[in-house]
């Protein structure tokens, strides 16, 4: 029996199609039920060596899911690599790009921004802490940082901060409040991640799920 943790929200509405694929078949629908733990099971494919295998899917909040799988919690786990980076990945494997949820991680400002006075530290509001405090470690920058929950792109917009950190996918949302993306980051999509533990133990087993997911992307 394998654990597996799917996070809520946009990932969920494109795994669960490849969870199908997979000939998984959960026992209540995650989108609708309110238990947390859904027992799944999936048949023997012995084309893909694998044998018939239960599953139990725990539904949580995207943010939650590197936790659960670095603790052994959960073996294996749907996430966005944005989440991941932010999280860290020790004890955790990364097995999979799945290649869904594509956007990008950008620093954005508002387009009429002026120079910044000098020697004023910059104020950077996000919901992505780690990122940024190493992004700017980086280039060697100063900066204050404004942990934000959501809705990052107000921040500049009422003077909170100068600069964000956020996600970018059609940039519907930075155009709408006057931002513009001024740097790169880094690109995101969601990944399959694996618990270190469970991936040593149970290795075949793990690469044959890994070969048969990679064959429905
Ligand atoms: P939480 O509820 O824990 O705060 P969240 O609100 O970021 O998480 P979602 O909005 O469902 O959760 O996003 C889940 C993942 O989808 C993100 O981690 C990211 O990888 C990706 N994502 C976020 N925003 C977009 C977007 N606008 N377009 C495409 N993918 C996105
Ligand atoms: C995400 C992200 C951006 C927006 C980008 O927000 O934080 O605000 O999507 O998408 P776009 O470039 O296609 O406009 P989300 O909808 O998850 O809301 P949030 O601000 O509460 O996180």
């Amino acid at each position: 029996m394998f654990r597996f943790a799917l996070s809520k929200g946009r990932i969920l509405k494109d795994t669960l199609p490849l969870l199908e694929k997979l000939g998984i078949q959960l026992e209540d629908d995650p989108e609708k039920t309110r238990k947390l733990i859904i027992p799944a099971h999936m048949p023997a494919r012995p084309d893909l060596g694998i044998k018939a295998t239960d599953f139990e899917m725990f539904v949580l909040r995207a943010t939650d899911v590197p936790t659960f799988v670095q603790h052994g919690t959960a073996d294996f786990g749907f996430v966005g690599k944005d989440v991941l980076l932010e999280h860290g990945a020790d004890g955790i494997y990364e097995l999979l790009d799945l290649h869904i949820a594509k956007c990008r991680l950008v620093v954005a400002e508002m387009e009429d921004a002026l120079p910044r006075t000098p020697g004023q530290p910059l104020k950077v509001a996000t919901k992505f802490v780690n990122i940024a405090r190493q992004y700017y470690a980086q280039k060697g920058e100063q900066v204050q940082l404004i942990k934000l929950y959501g809705s990052m792109e107000l921040a500049p917009l009422v003077q909170l901060a100068d600069k964000i950190v956020d996600i970018v996918d059609t940039g519907k949302t930075l155009a709408a409040n006057g931002l513009r993306a001024t740097e790169h980051i880094a690109d995101i999509s969601t990944r399959l991640i694996a618990n270190g533990a469970t991936y040593r133990r149970e290795h075949a087993q793990v690469m044959a799920l890994m070969n048969s997911i990679r064959q429905q992307l």
